[in-house]
């Protein structure tokens, strides 16, 4: 019997060739939106403490209790593998004194794992890029990371399929007596509550707001509310981003019902949703979390940042094409192959932008020549033993009818940077 083929992990999906430019192409749009607002990058590492996350995104949250790839190592010590990249990077800013009287504007990019169940937008493996700021009180960082997203989707023609939504979830005090009022409230309904409610009633009630169970949802109709138990700092302080937002010409929606799947927020969250991706509708999701600093042993600071997840925002964008390459070196006979690498690495060494594929397999002029076409090259380059013999390099345009020239070997340089190869 033949062997099986090993297979990826469920939820975890290999990027192939043909998908991996429309990544680099969005990775290299995303650095250059960062550099303009002079945020700068942290590399992070995967694994950390389990603590860690335990002790900031919280014990009770899904992500804690359900969702994480979690391991004793050799050394029986409990790791786990990012879900998120805040702990973390909050985790080596105090490490390496990065608050210690200075802001910070941070972004990382990378893998996170979550053990959730697999489906359109939802992985078990996704891409975040994080953005981060520290030591920024007041709501003009949050605007500024807000524009930063609105900046993102601009560039990358999304910007119509995008909503942001907002909310404050106070201060810690504020949420904490909401979350009593909400509790009793929900005591009473109880045995009506869907199944994962009912778990969340005692341990993570503000949760339940999130439900998106029709019987729960009616429930949640006349529950109170978390705004009518913001003190009036809070309200302030929500108005203030919201009127900077107006000035910036940032539309936005406020949504009561918006609390994050994080313990670690307070005052000021959002999310960017779409209704084009399904059940999977955050984008981008963030919020101001000053209470982290201290909780994971730091002095008393401020914090704010969003997390966006790549899968979800590529599935927005139309794909583009990709750039083609500039020339194929066609190779026939005895010495042609050695002599076509050897001039592939004299071009690029006179031309670091230039792009080549040398053909390193045996075949017929005829099918080299259709590789040729089909990879895209402006022209093909042709070696063949007469051509050597002559000293020489058969040059054929493929993108305009024109016939194939020979040009001696050491003028070929030269007469490629003319750049008028292929375009005329
Ligand atoms: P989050 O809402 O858990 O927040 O994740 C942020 C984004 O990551 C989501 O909006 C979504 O686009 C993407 N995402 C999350 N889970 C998955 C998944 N299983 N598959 C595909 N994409 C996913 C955070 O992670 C916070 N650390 C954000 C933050 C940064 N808050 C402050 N700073």
């Amino acid at each position: 019997m033949a062997n099986k083929s090993p297979q990826a992990i469920r939820g975890m999906h290999d990027i192939l060739p043909d998908g991996s430019g429309k990544w680099q192409r969005a990775e290299a749009i995303m650095q250059k939106v960062l550099a303009s607002y002079d945020y700068h990058e942290i590399r992070l590492p995967i694994l950390e403490k389990t603590e860690l996350f335990q002790r900031s995104i919280g014990e009770a949250t899904d992500i804690v209790a359900k969702e994480m790839y979690t391991f004793a190592d050799r050394n029986e010590s409990s790791l786990t593998m990012r879900p998120e990249g805040t702990a973390g990077c909050l985790r080596a800013a105090l490490e390496h004194g990065l608050l210690h009287n200075q802001t910070q504007k941070l972004w990382y990019y990378g893998p996170m794992f979550r053990y959730e169940r697999p489906q359109k937008g939802r992985y078990r493996q996704f891409y975040q890029l994080g953005v981060e700021a520290y030591g920024m009180a007041g709501s003009a960082i949050e605007a500024e990371l807000i524009a930063l997203g609105q900046r993102l989707w601009k560039n990358f023609a999304i910007e119509g399929k995008l909503t942001l939504q907002l909310n404050s979830l106070g201060t810690m005090g504020e949420r904490a007596k909401y979350r009593q009022k909400l509790q009793s409230y929900l005591q009473n309904y109880r045995n009506d509550l869907d199944a994962d409610s009912q778990q969340r009633l005692e341990t993570n009630p503000l949760r339940i707001l999130d439900s998106k169970n029709p019987a729960t949802q009616e429930i949640l109709q006349n529950a109170p509310l978390l705004q009518d138990h913001l003190g009036q700092e809070s309200k302030q302080y929500q108005q203030q981003l919201l009127q900077t937002l107006r000035e910036l010409g940032i539309d936005y929606v406020l949504n009561g019902r918006l609390v994050r799947g994080l313990d670690y927020y307070c005052q000021t969250v959002f999310e960017w949703t779409t209704d084009e991706l399904g059940a999977q509708s955050a984008v981008c999701a963030g919020g101001r979390y000053d209470g982290l600093v201290q909780q994971l042993g730091g002095k008393e600071n401020y914090a704010v940042g969003f997390a966006l997840g790549m899968e979800r925002l590529l599935m927005l964008c139309d794909a583009t094409p990709s750039p083609s390459i500039d020339g194929y070196i066609i190779c026939t006979g005895g010495k042609a192959q050695q002599a076509g690498l050897q001039l592939a690495e004299q071009l690029r060494e006179r031309d670091a932008d230039i792009k080549l594929q040398v053909n390193c397999l045996d075949a017929s002029i005829k099918s080299q020549f259709k590789k040729a076409d089909k990879s895209g090259a402006k022209y093909a380059l042709i070696l063949g033993e007469d051509e050597l013999a002559r000293g020489e390099v058969g040059y054929k345009p493929l993108r305009v009818r024109r016939e194939q020239i020979n040009i001696a070997r050491n003028r070929l340089g030269e007469y490629l940077a003319q750049g008028v190869q292929g375009s005329t």
